[in-house]
């Protein structure tokens, strides 16, 4: 890189508009949103999509609520003349979804394109061609004045052709392509020109799309760029504008958000940003901040995982684990401060509910409810070796019913912390449910329970004990006010290390018939240290004689 970045590289020219709107804005609706999947995703894939892969898409994105659908560019190879055919003779566009063909402003294609349209019941033909100065100097090597007579020519080649699409509803959309890039004015002349040509109506509105086809600016320069166009542009209300952000900076989102607010009506992207280069906006996500503020997108992701999957088959693509919303670890807190606060939301969150109150969705550090998406509970923790007592107490509870009291959860905790460590990756719910039980349950060195029996007589219980004590059998006996009380005594007068029961909990595991019950044991030893122990038994007395045991056997 260079030092002197200067040397190569300028600043770009911001547009002059001091009393500028949009940052005093809030958006309050949706926009109209066009997908433009088919077209601009597929033209980045290094494998184009077949017709079947166009097909199965086409329909997950009308499944999603797209009502403007950019299936290709018929007149650019077979495979999207025959995609556009087979939409329209197998009838398979739905009849409140439009269909948008794009093309460039040459004859040839035009006639091809029309062509590609016959029987289609409504339609958006899509005309550009480049704008900005680089593009007139570099590629096309044309004055202004030129590059607006192609733009001219291409939307008279198209007036000329509507009235041949008879039974279509046929409404037309310019772009001038690279518009982020051109001079406000320019941008504006030839828009104008072209809505000389197709005569737009309030009824029948041409729509103007403003492509930020490669970003070269902060959002708030594109948000500017579109306000000063729209207070500019003559005829306002003969046309929608619509917003195309791609994202070479790494800002399309907030692109397209700022250019709503600055009375942009239409946004065009992509699933999850398939695109070229850096990617389209992800609709998906502008979608989803609007419905995290509790405005109706007008799509629909409520099976997030499915769609991911069929964009997946088709493109060939991945959803990256941290792509917002649709990501793999988006539901998913690491750290154990996080788990912590995520499962205290969620449990408030639940309580209310629970009762019917009606309270904003306000767990830390999960931006909205995952089931909202299809997405469950389950998965928004995972235990790895940065995880607090916490998450591993989460884990346990929601997937087995174990709830660890509090000490215990410190106690076990760091264990747990110290055998994912060492496993070097992160651990589910069952993983961590073994380790609990190798190092709490099926502690049976050096005692193992073999025979435990109790008789009451006038409030005291006397026990009969029988432990194998590396093996060898051992009968022991003792008598207190309840059988824990008795076991503790057989065991001292064994010559077992001396203790005291500092904490006793228990609960069932699981319910009916062949539910078992757990017991947590935390005992005192004679210098003072504590440790836990836990049982598991059909009997809730053997369990928690179980659990001294194994508290024992970790001393
Ligand atoms: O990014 C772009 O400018 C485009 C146009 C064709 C709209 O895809
Ligand atoms: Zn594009």
């Amino acid at each position: 890189m260079l030092k002197n970045a200067a040397s190569k590289y300028r600043p770009f020219p911001p547009v002059h508009l001091p009393d500028r709107q949009w940052p005093n804005r809030v958006l309050t609706a949706p926009p109209l949103w066009c997908s433009v999947d088919l077209r601009d995703g597929n033209q980045a894939l290094a494998v184009p999509m077949n017709v079947s892969q166009k097909l199965e898409l086409f329909e997950a994105l009308v499944k999603c609520g797209f009502k403007e659908i950019e299936v290709g560019f018929p007149a650019a190879s077979n495979t999207e003349f025959a995609f556009m055919r087979r939409l329209i003779e197998d009838h398979r566009i739905p009849e409140d979804v439009t269909i948008q063909v794009l093309v460039q402003a040459r004859e040839d294609l035009i006639e091809r394109t029309v062509e590609s349209l016959m029987g289609a019941r409504k339609a958006i033909i899509h005309l550009y061609n480049s704008t900005s100065p680089a593009q007139r100097r570099i590629v096309f090597g044309l004055e202004k004045a030129e590059v607006v007579g192609m733009a001219v020519r291409g939307a008279q080649w198209i007036r000329d052709r509507v009235p041949r699409l008879v039974g279509t509803d046929v409404r037309l959309q310019y772009s001038p392509e690279s518009f982020s890039a051109t001079e406000v004015e320019f941008a504006l002349e030839i828009c104008s020109a072209v809505m000389d040509v197709w005569e737009p109506t309030p009824d029948r509105k041409i729509i103007l799309n403003l492509p930020d086809t490669v970003e070269v600016a902060m959002p708030n320069v594109y948000a500017d760029q579109i306000e000063w166009f729209i207070r500019h542009l003559p005829r306002r209300d003969s046309a929608i504008i619509s917003v195309h952000t791609h994202n070479d900076r790494g800002t399309g989102t907030a692109a397209t958000e700022l250019a709503l607010l600055a009375g942009a009506e239409r946004v065009e992207g992509t699933l999850f940003g398939n695109g070229e280069r850096t990617g389209n906006l992800d609709v998906v996500i502008v979608a989803l901040n609007l419905y995290m503020h509790g405005i109706d997108p007008g799509l629909e992701f409520g099976d997030l995982s499915a769609l991911c999957e069929v964009y997946e088959r088709c493109t060939g693509m991945i959803v990256p684990p941290r792509q917002p919303y649709a990501g793999e670890l988006v539901f998913t807190a690491f750290s154990g401060s996080h788990q912590d606060a995520i499962r205290k939301g969620l449990r408030a969150w639940e309580t209310a509910a629970t009762k019917g109150d009606s309270i904003p969705w306000d767990v830390p550090y999960l931006a909205l409810d995952p089931s909202d998406l299809g997405r469950e509970y389950r998965e928004v923790i995972r235990v790895n070796s940065q995880s607090g007592k916490g998450g591993v107490a989460y884990l346990l509870e929601s997937e087995f019913g174990i709830e660890l009291p509090k000490d215990l959860q410190r106690e076990f905790g760091p264990i747990a912390n110290e055998e994912v460590d060492q496993l070097g990756r992160e651990v589910r719910g069952p993983e961590l449910k073994a380790m609990f039980w190798r190092e709490y349950i099926e502690r049976e060195t050096p005692w193992k329970l073999d025979g435990f029996a109790t008789e009451g007589r006038n409030g005291v219980v006397r026990c009969r004990a029988r432990l194998l004590d590396h093996g060898q059998p051992r009968e022991l006996e003792g008598e207190g006010n309840g059988p824990i009380a008795a076991f503790v005594h057989a065991l001292s007068t064994g010559g077992l290390p001396r203790f005291e029961v500092a904490s006793y909990l228990e609960h069932a595991l699981g319910s009916g018939e062949g539910a078992s019950a757990i017991a947590y044991i935390q005992i005192r030893l004679a210098d003072g240290r504590t440790r836990w122990g836990a049982g598991v038994d059909t009997n809730i007395e053997l369990a928690s004689i179980k659990a001294v045991v194994s508290a024992l056997n970790r001393s």
